[in-house]
């Protein structure tokens, strides 16, 4: 039986985007290939990111918001390089990308990958696993505020950055979380926030994780200042099943989260409208990466996770679960990048998942 190919807009971006969305569209590929035309993928790459900014003063094409409605999903690399202000690259095309298409959910997982090394001693004792569900619409990252007064006397200038919460947007990603933490075999949701020197937002948000808990008594509740959360990641990571926190907490913790698990390489996400009003979008956790760019030595195993999530969202659980597989299959042979701690190149950890894909 032949379907309609998934249309699928492949974004690069910086760095080591190209090389890490190129290894896990040879994944998805392979996958298709081999699946009688169950599967099929209509890829479209886009060129947008710092080069193209270079080219035409802007990070996408005109109206290039509006054009990705037209497909099923997003496979995106990362943004930035040095010749670009960070502020102008993320705002042009990721943050653009995520607050047009209203992909109000970032769901970040953490996977402890067998044969790879984590920092924490209490990784060797318990098995460890968890999600981030990351607000990603509002908070800290709404866009709000300005810089004036820079006509005043050297260094008069001010800046203000407004947080926004809204009642929505707390509770649609609270309930979100709650039905995430009603999939797991631990069934535990803990909010973080930092409502005791943040009296307005975050206190809002607190009220409205007491009252959506309401209508799941069958998840265990458990709430946690960001600070002290910081510290629970590192020394009880056990006790993490579901987090749920603001667009920049979250972001901050899904971070120290993946660290926590060998490296920031190997850390997939999804940017979900949950609603499937638009496409969502599925990318490493890790940026552009300058530093190690080119050299075709970036781990690829958050962006292949990526595209495991990103065909687990597109109705294809099998083949997200065979990606899953190789992966754990390619880190428990000891083919691990160097961020891991091994020798093998982009190309080498690539072609190892290839072949345990069956
Ligand atoms: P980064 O995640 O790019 O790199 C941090 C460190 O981790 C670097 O030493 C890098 O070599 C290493 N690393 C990251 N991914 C790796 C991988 N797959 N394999 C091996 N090593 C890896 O963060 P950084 O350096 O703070 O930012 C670099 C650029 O990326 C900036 O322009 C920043 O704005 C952008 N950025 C973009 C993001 C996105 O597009 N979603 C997210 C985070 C940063
Ligand atoms: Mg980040």
């Amino acid at each position: 039986m032949t379907i309609a190919p998934l249309r699928i807009a492949a974004i690069p971006g910086d760095g080591i985007g190209a090389e890490v969305v190129a290894a896990g569209r040879r994944v998805i590929d392979a996958l298709a290939a081999a699946s009688d035309g169950r599967l099929a993928v209509e890829w479209t790459e886009l060129p947008w990111g710092c080069e193209y900014y270079e080219a035409t003063g802007s990070m996408m094409q005109e109206g290039g918001v509006a054009a990705l409605r037209d497909f099923d999903a997003i496979y995106f690399g990362a943004v930035g390089w040095p010749t670009v202000p960070d502020h102008v690259s993320l705002w042009g095309l990721r943050i653009a990308i995520c607050q047009g298409l209203d992909q109000w959910a970032n769901v970040r997982p953490v996977r402890f990958l067998p044969g790879v090394k984590s920092p924490l001693r209490k990784a060797d004792e318990v098995e460890l696993d968890w999600i981030v569900v990351r607000e990603n619409s509002e908070g800290e990252y709404s866009g709000f505020g300005g810089r004036n007064f820079g006509g005043r006397l050297p260094g008069g200038e001010i800046a203000v950055q407004s947080s926004v919460f809204t009642e929505v947007g707390c509770e649609r990603i609270i309930r979100y979380a709650f039905e995430v933490a009603r999939t797991r075999v631990r069934k535990k949701l803990t909010s973080v926030t930092k409502s005791n020197a943040q009296q307005y937002g975050m206190v809002l948000w607190d009220d409205v994780f007491k009252r959506v808990a309401h209508d799941y008594p069958d998840v265990e509740i458990d709430t946690c200042l960001v600070d002290a959360m910081a510290a629970r990641f590192v020394l009880h990571p056990e006790q993490l099943s579901v987090v749920v926190a603001s667009n920049l907490h979250a972001d901050i913790l899904s971070d120290l989260g993946s660290a926590l698990a060998g490296s920031l390489g190997l850390a997939g996400s999804a940017n979900l409208n949950p609603e499937r009003r638009t496409p969502s979008m599925f990318e490493a956790v890790h940026g552009s990466a300058p530093d190690i760019a080119g050299l075709g030595i970036a781990n690829p195993i958050g962006a292949i996770e990526s595209a495991a999530l990103m065909l687990r969202h597109l109705g294809f659980p099998a083949e997200a679960d065979r990606i899953e597989r190789a992966i754990d299959r390619t880190t428990a042979a000891g083919v691990l990048p160097r961020d891991l701690g091994g020798e093998a190149n982009t190309a080498e950890v690539t072609a190892t998942i290839l072949r345990y894909l069956n």
